[in-house]
């Protein structure tokens, strides 16, 4: 598919994300939508399961139909038989008149059934007969009626799963899965939370005339790296809250950390490693360390080839006398003072010394630059071991004049 069909689609869809998972999404909404045939579309909570219900409905012929929305894990399993089916005049006591059901409701357009892992096992009989004849029978009613209903059905939980617990018929499992749509969870596309971030901000500041003067880098880079264990609907209502406590504001990292519950706390331990030098002086001797290794490997290569056996070197690691000089004196104010040690949440890995010195920025761009220099300038394994997709680990290149 060309990207300005994709785009198109994924515009009148409302379906957000630029990542590979987004994309494949909509290409099969794309591909199965049309035709008559069950779907079913599984996923955690809040991942967009009803999002793509609804996009494959108004992308099908059956769009100017019915499009019917059934909770079967919000009726109860009493009445949920007559909900979608119907009943006849005094069928059950309050069965006052006869009722058409969902699925007449639905005649010619889409029905879908939403958490269909809870539906009881007598309405999944009656719901496979649909299926496989378009007929059904009303409760209490001795005549079949015959629709014309597309079905789509979502699921959070594993529905073989449910088999084996005997909650769930497999023959209707094989009937619904035959076209599965799985709904990634955020985690599976974390890439494309800035975009979610900015779209959901930008949509809910304007449909509620707050001023928003929009999130750091390093706080999009903190929500870009949580774990969502409620997907998009968590990110979304995580954002709104965001805007409405921080009218105007700029929403930066130290918000973001606080509202997520991250915060520093000290600690008594000595967990964080103490380090007495400037990062640059560190990282300097360690250079130093390598070429003397290296000075040493090609003296120990040359005693090897001359048979000098007794000049071989035994210990492991320059010695300090050795690394000082070659080290340039270092200035009282490039030295780092100890401060208290701080734990920060066990998602973030910061030298402790460095706390108040340095911002998320220079941190990540330190990162990046590192990280690619390892991989030799390779933009994918780079990417891959930052855990980023290549289009962020691109625009941060750009953003840094890496
Ligand atoms: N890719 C997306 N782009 C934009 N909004 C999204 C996307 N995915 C989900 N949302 C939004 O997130 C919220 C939750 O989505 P939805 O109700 O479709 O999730 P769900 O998978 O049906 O969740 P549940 O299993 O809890 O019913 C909705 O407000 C929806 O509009
Ligand atoms: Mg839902």
């Amino acid at each position: 598919m060309n990207d300005t069909r994709l785009n198109r689609l994924q515009q009148s869809f409302g379906i957000i994300g630029e990542s590979e998972k987004i994309k494949e999404i909509i290409e099969t909404i794309d591909q199965v939508a049309s035709a008559d045939i069950t779907i079913l579309i599984s996923g955690e909570s809040g991942t967009g399961k009803e999002l793509i219900a609804d996009a494959l409905h108004r992308h099908s012929l059956r769009k100017h139909h019915p499009f019917v929305k059934v909770n079967c894990g919000a009726i109860p399993a009493g009445i949920l038989e007559s909900e979608l089916f119907g009943h006849v005049k005094g069928s059950f006591t309050g069965a006052i008149d006869d009722r058409k059901g969902y699925f007449e409701t639905a005649n010619n357009g889409t029905i879908f059934l939403d958490e269909i892992g809870e539906m009881p096992l007598e309405t999944q009989v009656k719901l496979l007969r649909v299926l496989e004849s378009g007929e059904f029978l009303p409760v209490g009613g001795s005549r079949s009626k015959k629709v014309d209903v597309r079905i789509i059905a979502a699921t959070n939980k594993e529905l073989f799963e449910e088999i084996e617990k005997k909650n769930f018929r497999k023959d209707l499992y094989y009937r619904l899965k035959t076209i599965t749509i799985v709904a990634p969870s955020l985690r599976q596309h974390s890439e494309d939370i800035p975009l979610l971030v900015e779209r959901f901000a930008l949509e809910f500041a304007n449909r509620n005339g707050i001023p928003f003067k929009g999130f750091s880098p390093n706080a999009i880079h903190i929500l870009e790296n949580h774990s969502w264990p409620g997907n998009i609907r968590e990110l979304k209502n995580f954002i709104e809250s965001m805007i409405v406590l921080e009218k105007g504001e700029v929403i930066n990292s130290a918000k973001v950390l606080k509202r997520l519950g991250i915060e520093k706390r000290p600690i008594s331990t000595n967990l964080p490693m103490k380090v007495s030098k400037s990062v640059d002086q560190a990282e300097r001797e360690l250079i130093l360390q390598q070429i003397l290794l290296m000075r040493r490997d090609i003296a120990d290569i040359k005693n090897v080839v001359t048979g000098d056996y007794n000049h071989i070197s035994l210990e492991s690691t320059p010695r300090t006398t050795e690394l000082q000089r070659y080290i340039a004196p270092v200035h009282e104010e490039e030295t780092i003072e100890s401060e208290p040690e701080y734990e920060i949440s066990q998602d973030y890995l910061v030298n402790p010394n460095q706390l108040g010195k340095v911002s998320l920025q220079e941190v990540e761009r330190e990162l990046i630059e590192k990280t690619l220099r390892k991989f030799h300038n390779k933009k994918r394994q780079t990417a891959a071991a930052l855990k980023i997709s290549e289009r962020t680990l691109y625009r941060k290149i750009i953003e840094y004049g890496l």
